[in-house]
């Protein structure tokens, strides 16, 4: 009997002292993965600078090509820049963007994050920057923190406009910036999106 019971524990996870059934630490990571959404609506509040540095440890965790981590990260939570950077975006868009894009829960361009972490990296070694962000996702959706990737808002910084916020990251000659990732704490649940499994294939 003794033996039986300790199988069923086996096999459903460990109890901890009040009975509560405990997830593994695999149960945990396959949660963090499956449940992250893209958010696009956070609480004002900036992710405190204590989260961000564990989730900028976890970034720089990823595996890159012969451990050059050849990436380079500006983390920006000053609403200054963030609020400047959107007042001059909006200027060049035209009247049908603008109604488009600046709805009513409008707060910035980087779908209203509160903070923002901007990525680049020399031509060629983008890959690595994909790990990197995928890591400081997770690792933030793990501690009920909310993020978003973000291409779109890149493509202001390679604008005149945008040239003057891009000066500001100082970015090292070489690198070109190429993704941001919005933060924050999450102000809305969004429904999961249709994954396609046909896009896979086992090989006999
Ligand atoms: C390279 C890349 C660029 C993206 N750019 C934007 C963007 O500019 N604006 C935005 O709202 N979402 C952007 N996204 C988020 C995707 O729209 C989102 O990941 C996708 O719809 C799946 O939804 P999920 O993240 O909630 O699973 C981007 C995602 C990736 C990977």
């Amino acid at each position: 009997m003794l033996l039986m019971g300790l199988a069923i524990l086996t096999l459903c996870g460990c109890s901890n002292e009040n009975g509560k059934v405990e997830k593994s630490t695999s149960d945990v990571v396959i949660e963090t993965i499956m449940t992250r959404r893209s958010i696009r609506q956070y609480k004002d509040e900036p992710v405190s600078r204590e989260q961000m540095e564990t989730i900028l440890k976890c970034g720089i965790n990823a595996p890159s090509g012969s451990n050059r981590q050849e990436w380079e990260i500006r983390v920006v939570d000053n609403p200054e820049f963030i609020n400047g950077c959107t007042e001059a975006w909006k200027k060049t868009l035209d009247a049908d963007r603008l109604t488009k894009m600046v709805d009513e829960n409008f707060k910035n361009m980087f779908r209203n994050a509160p903070t923002v972490v901007f990525i680049a990296c020399p031509k060629g070694t983008e890959l690595n920057c994909g790990f990197l962000g995928q890591n400081m996702m997770l690792s933030a959706w793990s501690m009920g923190i909310g993020t978003c990737c973000l291409g779109g808002p890149v493509q202001f910084f390679r604008t005149e406009a945008g040239a003057e916020y891009l000066k500001k990251l100082e970015f090292s000659e070489g690198y070109e910036i190429l993704y941001a990732i919005a933060f924050g704490y999450p102000d809305e649940t969004p429904d999961a999106k249709p994954r396609d499994w046909g896009k896979v294939k086992f090989l006999d």
